[in-house]
């Protein structure tokens, strides 16, 4: 194996990070600024802000990241940097500044797609058998993976409609519960045991395609019809927490429900998977992890899922699958453009 020193880049939506991996140590440090705070009065990410925070932070992340690894941008050999998907305005910023640092200082570049750093979070800290099926949920995508090496994966199944997270968002805004709604919906749903009060649909028509704006919308009628929500107005009637609980959790029951019908049902068509992860955002939430690990626990195979700060956006998954591409001689041309 070739010693490959990585720069990872990551600036797809409202976090700006950065990282270093080498091939003796993995990941030696990390640095991010996550806006959140600021697109919480919005209710989700506000594109031009991010972009213009972006440009803000952009040099001084990687400098402390550089700082973290006791290293100079010379110590680099590769900058690994997220081309898409994305936000147009916040994957220019990172694409503009790596092509830069390339161009300027002679390193090598590779584009990485965002939704392969997701796909490949957990194999950071664990070693996992291939071939094995993904199921990634974050704020912006929905999608499920077979993955059979480095690189090399298919998706099987992805959403039609809005991301599971989006999904957590949006039902934490209509209960006036903040921004982002995942935590606090899992809160609120352990405070009532994570019981199916409301029993909403579940999409089972879907084959392995996730649908989450009917859920949204079933939350939102199902509440109208208990004299809860005034549609006109758009305003929560009943503020009280019982009905808050009563939501998140049927709600939270009704995700995971969908999670592990699909995954059975991937799991079931095929014996070749040798273990199952779940990865993104959305794979902070205990409950969801501990109804997955029972469905991979069905099956035989083990269950792996990454460690927060590699669940949610950052740039040591880019810096991971920047460094397997360097091993592969996966290397992009300057020209390389975002999306
Ligand atoms: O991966 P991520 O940081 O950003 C995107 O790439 O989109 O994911 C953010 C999403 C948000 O929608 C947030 O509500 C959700 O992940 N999330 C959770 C939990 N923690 C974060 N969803 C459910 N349960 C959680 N504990
Ligand atoms: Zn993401």
């Amino acid at each position: 194996m070739k010693k490959y020193t990585i720069l990872g880049l990551e600036s797809s939506c409202d976090e700006v990070a950065a990282a270093i991996y080498t091939t003796e140590q993995g990941i030696i440090a990390s640095a991010l600024f996550s806006q959140t705070e600021m697109h919480k009065r919005y209710g989700g990410v506000v594109p031009e802000i991010a972009s213009r925070e972006h440009i803000k932070k952009i040099n001084a992340i990687t400098q402390e990241a550089l700082d973290g690894a006791r290293m100079t941008v010379n110590d680099i050999d590769v900058i690994a940097v997220t081309n898409k998907p994305g936000l147009p305005g916040s994957l220019l910023i990172g694409v503009s500044f790596a092509k830069a640092l390339a161009g300027s200082l002679n390193k090598k570049i590779i584009a990485i797609n965002h939704l392969e750093g997701h796909a490949f979070s957990a194999c950071i800290e664990n070693i996992i058998p291939f071939p094995f099926l993904c199921i990634t949920a974050s704020g912006g995508h929905t999608s499920i993976y077979d993955i059979q090496d480095y690189g090399d994966y298919t998706t099987l199944g992805t959403t039609l409609d809005d991301a599971a997270g989006e999904a957590f968002d949006k039902v934490a805004k209509l209960l006036q519960l903040g921004y982002p709604g995942g935590p606090i919906i899992e809160k609120l749903a352990a405070e009532v045991g994570f019981e199916d009060f409301f029993k909403y649909p579940r999409n089972k028509n879907y084959d392995l395609m996730f649908s989450f704006s009917g859920l949204k919308t079933a939350v939102l009628y199902d509440a109208v019809k208990r004299g809860a929500y005034d549609l006109q107005k758009k305003e929560l009637l009943d503020t009280s927490m019982e009905l808050k609980q009563k939501i998140a959790s049927s709600f939270l029951v009704c995700i995971a429900d969908i999670f592990v019908q699909k995954v059975e049902k991937a799991l079931s068509e095929s014996d070749d998977y040798k273990a199952l992860a779940f990865v993104g955002g959305v794979a902070c939430n205990k409950y969801i992890r501990s109804r997955l690990e029972d469905a991979a626990k069905k099956y035989g195979i083990p269950f792996f899922f990454p460690s927060p700060r590699y669940c949610t956006d950052n740039a040591g998954m880019i810096a991971f699958v920047g460094h397997y591409k360097a091993q592969q001689e996966k290397f992009s041309d300057l020209g390389f453009d975002i999306l």
